[in-house]
């Protein structure tokens, strides 16, 4: 086991450490008792995760004399929903679980936004730990305090800003999870790159299959990398009133494809995420604002790791232009009746505009979804 790199997250007294490595699930109790208010906690996890990692995290946990219980939900974008959150809140309730009890979220985006919801709102607001298990999350959900679930209206329109205390990536976690959730976790770190981080995309174009192959040195700088771009932003825009709307890069299209197949299997998020960073970039270009050798990179490389580029590729789907407009005209980013895009000068030059013309999309669209 090599020491783990250290991330901070500033944020005056809610500033918080993400540690990334390997060993970090079976060393969690050492790591995570030093933020404890008491020696307590409850996990929460899902099934597919409980399986293959919880029993290393009790283990651990026990040998820090951390008191500890476990809530096991089932695994999928479903149970982000009030019924579970409501479920998972009566059952820490019948543990009789204090305002110093801390919860541990053990698990992809799912479980860490659904339990950070929780702890936000539970007793007024208790403490909580982020254990990422997929590469999305150790990338992006677990950091910067977004907590959430959906709603019949839309996704992630409940919810509030809580930061976790700490943050344990462990990057050797990840070699239990299926090679198509990797590729989409692998969507959002590339999204660093586009948006303000060149150099780290250049890097990415050299050894990002060896990310996504399971490289132990090259997942630990990506992850690292990612965190410490995300966690950059996040210190300068919590509340997302500015420059962390950047985040979303790919996300006004990517989002769009989602809602139209259902936030299901059909399309993964970062699946989505992928094909609408490269409709951005195209968009850019139509607009001419970025170079069409940029968004060929971008197509280049997110083609040659083995992501879609186009929604063309989903299998079996004949999408509608009219249709995905709609979904972004409900879309959260919206404000006084005008879509906000995160468009790109260039790789690493990505920024935010209200100004876009809605015919330009829909030509975009047209364009793209005929090719
Ligand atoms: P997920 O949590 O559903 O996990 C994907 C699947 O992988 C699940 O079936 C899970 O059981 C399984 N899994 C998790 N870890 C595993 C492991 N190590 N080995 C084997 N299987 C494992 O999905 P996700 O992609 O991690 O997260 C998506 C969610 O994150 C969405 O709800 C999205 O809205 C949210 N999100 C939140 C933020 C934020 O800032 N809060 C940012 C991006 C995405
Ligand atoms: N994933 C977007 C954000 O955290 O702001």
């Amino acid at each position: 086991m090599t020491a783990p790199l250290r991330q901070n997250v500033s944020l005056g007294e809610r500033s918080y450490d993400i540690l990334i490595g390997d060993g970090l699930l079976a060393a969690a109790g050492s790591h995570i008792a030093p933020v404890l208010p008491q020696p307590r906690a409850v996990i929460v996890t899902d099934t597919t995760v409980a399986d293959f990692h919880l029993a290393t995290l009790e283990r651990s946990l026990a040998d820090a004399g951390i008191d500890h219980e476990a809530l096991v939900l089932p695994p999928g974008e479903q149970t982000k929903d009030f019924a579970h959150l409501e479920k998972l809140i009566a059952r820490l309730l019948e543990l009789k679980i204090e305002r110093s009890t801390t919860l541990i979220a053990l698990g992809g985006g799912v479980i860490g936004d659904l339990t950070g919801f929780a702890a936000a709102i539970v007793l007024r607001g208790i403490g909580f730990v982020q254990i990422p298990t997929t590469l999305l999350a150790q990338v992006d959900s677990s950091v910067g305090g977004k907590t959430g679930i959906n709603t019949a209206h839309g996704k992630n329109l409940v919810g509030s800003f809580h930061q976790p205390r700490l943050v344990l990536a462990d990057t050797e976690v990840l070699s239990t999870l299926p090679r198509r959730q990797v590729l989409s976790g692998y969507a959002e770190v590339v999204k660093y790159g586009i948006i303000d981080r060149p150099e780290f995309f250049t890097w990415l174009e050299s050894h990002g299959m060896a990310v996504i192959e399971g490289d132990p040195s090259a997942r630990r700088h990506a992850v690292a990398e990612s965190c410490a771009a995300k966690a950059a932003i996040v210190a300068e825009d919590e509340r997302e009133q500015g420059r962390r709307a950047l985040l979303n890069l790919g996300h006004t299209f990517g989002h769009a494809l989602e809602a139209e197949t259902g936030f299901g299997d059909e399309l993964l998020h970062g699946e989505a995420v992928a094909i609408g960073m490269v409709m951005a970039l195209d968009l850019s270009v139509r607009l001419s604002l970025c170079p069409v050798e940029d968004a060929a990179r971008l197509r280049r490389h997110l083609a040659a790791v083995g992501l879609a580029t186009g929604a063309g590729q989903v299998q079996g789907r004949v999408w509608n232009p009219r249709r995905l407009l709609d979904h972004m005209a409900r879309d959260k980013k919206v404000s006084q009746g005008r879509t906000a895009f995160i468009l790109a000068r260039g790789i690493g030059q990505a920024f935010l505009s209200d100004k876009v013309d809605a015919a330009e999309v829909e030509a975009l669209l047209t364009a793209t979804l005929a090719a």
